[in-house]
């Protein structure tokens, strides 16, 4: 038989299906800068089994990711709740004391790709040896 991807146009017609995918994608939610800040935050602080959804792919919508809560129409992030993610969290010893050595700090221009961010929850979160309770954020 012969190979099919020797035809251009079955190749064109592929490309067209991926473009209009990417597109459909995109309408519906999941904005590019805001799922490169989401990434960019699991990469700083968190890792694969605290935020296991949280996975990059052309084909993978960040508004069906946990702890993310995008607006229906315009399909931007509205809720952000990222508390107690921390790779390096341990719980508090005795002395109900966390150990935050080492941590990074907040980077906090990652946020400002969220154009209608309206909550976000980061307690229990260790940025530069800075533990952040409930109300102290
Ligand atoms: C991710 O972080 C959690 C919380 O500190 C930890 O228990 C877990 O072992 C970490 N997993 C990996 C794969 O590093």
């Amino acid at each position: 038989m012969e190979c099919p991807w020797k035809k251009p146009w079955v190749v064109l017609m592929g490309a067209i299906a991926l473009i209009q995918l990417y597109g459909s994608i995109n309408s519906h939610g999941c904005f590019t800068e805001e799922k490169r800040s989401l990434l960019e935050f699991k990469a700083a602080y968190s890792n694969d089994s605290l935020l296991p959804s949280w996975m990059d792919g052309p084909n993978n919508n960040c508004c069906d990711w946990e702890r993310v809560t995008c607006h229906p129409s315009s399909g931007r992030v509205i809720h952000l709740s990222l508390y107690a993610l921390y790779k390096l969290g341990s719980l508090p010893d005795d002395n109900g004391e966390y150990d935050c050595d080492g941590s990074p700090t907040l980077n906090g221009t990652m946020f400002l790709s969220f154009r209608e961010l309206r909550t976000l929850n980061l307690s229990y979160n260790c940025f530069g040896e800075f533990i952040s309770k409930p109300g102290t954020l």
